[in-house]
C-alpha cells in the first residue's frame, strides 16, 4: 500500500510539474486528488486496515495530500504569472463589437438636404400624406378632366381623398396659412400607382421648395439651385438645366446632373445617357397665386421639387431605388 502511493505521488507531482495550462491543471487535480481518486479511495478504506497498517497508511495519505494541494498552488501560480488566467478567460481577446445601428441613407440625404437649403435661409414646413383634390391637383393649376393629370399616377381613398402624389400640395398649404415672404422646403414621402422597378417606386421621397416674395426672379431660381447642387456634389459638377413643363410653374425648368455613379460615360442609373434628371422647378405660376389668395401682380415667387432618392443613389452609388424600402440589413450596412 505504501510502494503503491510513492507510485501515485511520483506520477502526480511529475504531472502537475509539467502542466501547460491552468485548464490540465484542473484534470490533473480532479484525476489525483478528486473525489473518484486512487487517494481517496485509499483514504476512505482506512477504516477497514488494522490499527498499526491504518496509523502508516493514513500518515502517508496526508503527507501525499499536502504535498500534492502544495504543488497544486505553485503550479497555478507559475501558470498565471506566464499569463495564463486561472477562469479560463481570456481578457487579451479583442472585444466583441456590439453592433450599433445607423440612421438610413435616406434620411441621411434628407439631413444633408436640409442642412444646406437651411443655410441659405430656407425653413422646414410639413404637410398630410393623405391630401385632398384641392391641395394635391386644383390649387396647383391641375383642374379635373385635365390631361396634366395623366402625369400622375393617383392612388385615390375615396372621391377627394388621395395619398399625395408629390410635395407640393406643402406649397398651397403654406401659402393659404401666411403672408410672404415665404421661404420653405418641404421633405416627405409621395405615392403614385407605378409598378415598381429600379428607378421607380410606388412610394418615393421629395423635397419641394418654394420662394415667394416681391420682385422674385428666374436667376435667383437659377443660382440656388446652382449653389445647392455643388454644395452637394462638388464645384465642378456636370449640371443642365432643360426647358420643362409644369402646370404650377412658368417658365418651367428641368435639371440633369452629371450622373455620379459612372461620371458621365453611362451606366443603369442613368439609362446609359450620363445624365440624371434630380428635380423639377420654375416661376409659380400666377393661377396658384390666385388659389390660394395672393395678388399675382404684387408677388412672385419660384418652386422646386427634388428627387430625393435619386439623390440618395447618387451620394450612395446605389443602381436600385427598391433597395431603400426594403430595409435588408445586409444592404443597409454597406452604406
Ligand atoms: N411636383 C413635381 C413632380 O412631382 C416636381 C416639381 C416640379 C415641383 C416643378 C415643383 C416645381 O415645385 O416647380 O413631378
Amino acid at each position: 500500500m505504501l510502494g503503491r502511493l510513492r507510485e501515485l505521488g511520483r506520477d502526480a507531482t511529475a504531472a502537475l510539474k509539467s502542466a501547460a495550462s491552468v485548464v490540465e491543471l484542473e484534470s490533473i487535480r480532479v484525476k489525483y486528488l478528486g473525489r473518484k481518486s486512487e487517494l481517496n479511495q485509499v483514504s476512505r478504506g482506512l477504516k477497514d486496515l488494522d490499527p498499526e497498517e491504518r496509523r502508516s497508511v493514513g500518515r502517508a495519505v496526508n503527507e501525499l495530500k499536502n504535498e500534492l494541494g502544495a504543488l497544486l498552488e505553485q503550479s497555478k501560480e507559475r501558470l498565471e504569472s506566464a499569463g495564463e488566467p486561472s477562469s479560463g478567460l481570456d481578457l487579451t481577446l479583442p472585444g466583441r463589437m456590439p453592433w450599433v445601428g445607423k440612421k438610413h441613407p435616406v434620411t441621411r440625404t434628407y439631413e444633408r438636404l436640409e442642412s444646406i437649403f437651411g443655410g441659405l435661409g430656407f425653413d422646414v414646413a410639413l404637410g398630410p400624406h393623405v391630401e385632398d383634390d384641392f391641395h394635391n391637383f386644383d390649387a396647383l393649376n391641375i383642374p379635373p378632366e385635365h390631361p396634366a393629370r395623366d402625369g400622375w399616377d393617383t392612388f385615390y381613398i375615396d372621391d377627394d381623398s388621395l395619398l399625395r402624389t408629390h410635395t407640393s400640395p406643402v406649397q398651397i398649404r403654406v401659402m393659404e396659412s401666411r403672408t410672404p415672404p415665404i421661404r420653405i422646403i418641404a421633405p416627405g414621402r409621395a405615392y403614385r400607382n407605378e409598378t415598381p422597378d429600379a428607378s421607380h417606386g410606388s412610394e418615393f421621397f421629395q423635397l419641394e421648395g418654394l420662394y415667394v416674395d416681391r420682385g422674385v426672379r428666374f436667376g435667383e431660381l437659377k443660382g440656388v439651385l446652382i449653389r445647392f447642387m455643388r454644395e452637394l456634389f462638388g464645384t465642378d459638377v456636370g449640371l443642365r438645366f432643360r426647358a420643362g413643363f409644369f402646370p404650377f410653374t412658368e417658365p418651367s425648368t428641368e435639371v440633369d446632373v452629371e450622373c455620379q455613379v459612372c461620371h458621365g460615360s453611362g451606366c443603369s442609373v442613368c439609362s446609359g445617357t450620363g445624365w440624371v434628371e434630380l428635380l423639377g422647378a420654375g416661376m409659380v405660376d400666377p393661377r396658384v397665386f390666385e388659389a390660394v389668395g395672393y395678388d399675382p401682380e404684387e408677388f412672385t415667387g419660384y418652386a422646386f421639387g427634388l428627387g430625393v432618392d435619386r439623390i440618395c443613389m447618387m451620394m450612395t452609388g446605389t443602381d436600385d431605388i427598391r433597395l431603400f424600402l426594403e430595409n435588408d440589413l445586409r444592404f443597409l450596412r454597406q452604406i
